[in-house]
């Protein structure tokens, strides 16, 4: 694939910017941004975002930092279009060369065992936030977005639960392999669609530490201090190599990099 250039007027979007992977992407692009750009920054967490904003602030190449606080459990196109045109009639367009859109925010779901995964309607919440909303928001990003840029980046975070299965993780892991494909799909369809499937490997942030504390089974429970104790990685390293493999392009559209992949 081309390699992406981020020192390229650019408008990219990123979801679950309030805290996490999420943050660390806005603060490690900003650094990497030409001054013009525009950065988009998506969640709940007012508090959270407007932390995010103040950090890129310590980098400051006067990029213009917008947050809107987004609740992804209600996916509804019509919001995610108001949004991004809102975007679009406040900001200056003029030069953009790329467009990105991170796919960032999610949650863990419930983690127990599958046959106690019986509450629809925790089922339903989980693919509203980690599937639904996903898909709506990729479509309108892709259809207002591409007047005004000529490349489209396209990034999904996923993880290796979506392709191994691990106990406790059927509701997350469904979600991630169905989002995989769903990718893999655009990227098939969308020629002119850099696409790219990352998966972070464990990282340290509140997701991983949730999946410690809750899990049902004490044996995952201990798999995933012990991971904690051994190998987990920092935001800023994943996020790094994430961005290192973005700018070398040595991969195809749709393909899934993991952060242990040679
Ligand atoms: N940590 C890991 O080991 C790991 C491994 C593989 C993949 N991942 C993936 O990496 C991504 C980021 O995870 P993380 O570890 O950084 O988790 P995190 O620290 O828990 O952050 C999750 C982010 O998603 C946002 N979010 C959650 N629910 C939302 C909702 N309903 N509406 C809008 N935003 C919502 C949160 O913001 P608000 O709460 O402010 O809304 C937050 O910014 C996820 O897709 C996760 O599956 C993580």
């Amino acid at each position: 694939m081309p390699s992406i250039n981020f020192s390229k007027k650019s408008i990219i979007f990123i979801t679950g910017a309030s805290r996490g992977i999420g943050r660390t992407i806005a603060i490690e692009l900003s650094r990497r941004l030409e001054q013009n750009s525009i950065l988009i920054l998506l969640a709940r967490s007012e508090k959270g975002l407007e932390e995010t904003k103040a950090q890129i602030g310590e980098v400051d190449k006067g990029i213009t930092v917008q947050h809107y606080v987004t609740d992804f459990s209600k996916p509804n196109i019509d919001d995610y279009t108001k949004l991004i045109q809102k975007v679009l009639e406040s900001v200056d367009t003029k030069g953009i060369e790329l467009g990105m859109l991170f796919h960032n925010a999610g949650y863990v779901g419930t983690v127990k065992q599958t046959t106690d995964l019986t509450d629809i309607t925790a089922w339903r919440e989980y693919y509203d936030v980690n599937l639904f909303s996903v898909a709506m928001l990729n479509s309108i990003f892709i259809k207002k977005i591409r007047p005004v840029a000529p490349q489209l980046v396209v990034v999904n975070i996923t993880s290796l639960v979506g392709r191994t299965p691990f106990a406790n993780l059927a509701m997350y892991g469904s979600g991630k392999a169905a989002r995989d494909i769903f990718f893999k799909v655009l990227a098939t369809e969308e020629p002119n669609v850099v696409v790219f499937n990352y998966s972070p490997g464990p990282v340290d942030t509140d997701m991983f530490e949730y999946i410690v504390e809750n899990a049902q089974s004490t044996e995952v429970q201990k798999s995933f201090k012990e991971t904690r104790e051994s190998s987990i990685l920092t935001t800023a390293q994943t996020v790094n190599k994430m961005l290192e493999l973005l700018e070398k392009g040595d991969f195809k559209s749709g393909d899934t990099i993991d952060y242990f992949d040679s």
